[in-house]
């Protein structure tokens, strides 16, 4: 099973060992982990943003163009910025790191 740590909100880093093969969203409902993901992974919203550790980055595949366009709309967009329902976990991506980006109200308000 490859390993996979999602640094959440709080700082908190939560290290997972992960079924091969689902999306990050789904890893994160499985485990607990705060991430909305409003249209369950159908690439009509950007609410399961999350920020790739930059080395780890450049080993994922590139978005499609559905998946970009819809990152444009992403709060506190950064170079390293992925929608989590497209990023499926394989053993080649074994010590992903991903950054839970802060609530997007929170950062409207900042
Ligand atoms: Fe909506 Fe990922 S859950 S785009």
């Amino acid at each position: 099973m490859p390993k996979m740590t999602f640094i959440v909100q709080s700082g908190e880093r939560v290290e997972i060992d992960a079924p091969e093969g689902l999306s990050l969203l789904e890893i994160a409902r499985q485990y607990d982990i705060d991430i909305e993901g409003a249209c369950e992974g159908s690439l009509a919203c950007s609410t399961c943003h999350v920020i790739v550790d930059a080395e780890d980055f450049e080993r994922l595949e590139d978005p499609s163009e559905d998946e970009e366009d819809m990152l444009d709309l992403a709060f506190g967009l950064t170079r390293t910025s992925r929608l989590g329902c497209q990023i499926l976990l394989t053993e080649e991506l074994d010590g992903l790191t991903v950054t839970l980006p802060h609530e997007t109200r929170n950062m409207l308000f900042e």
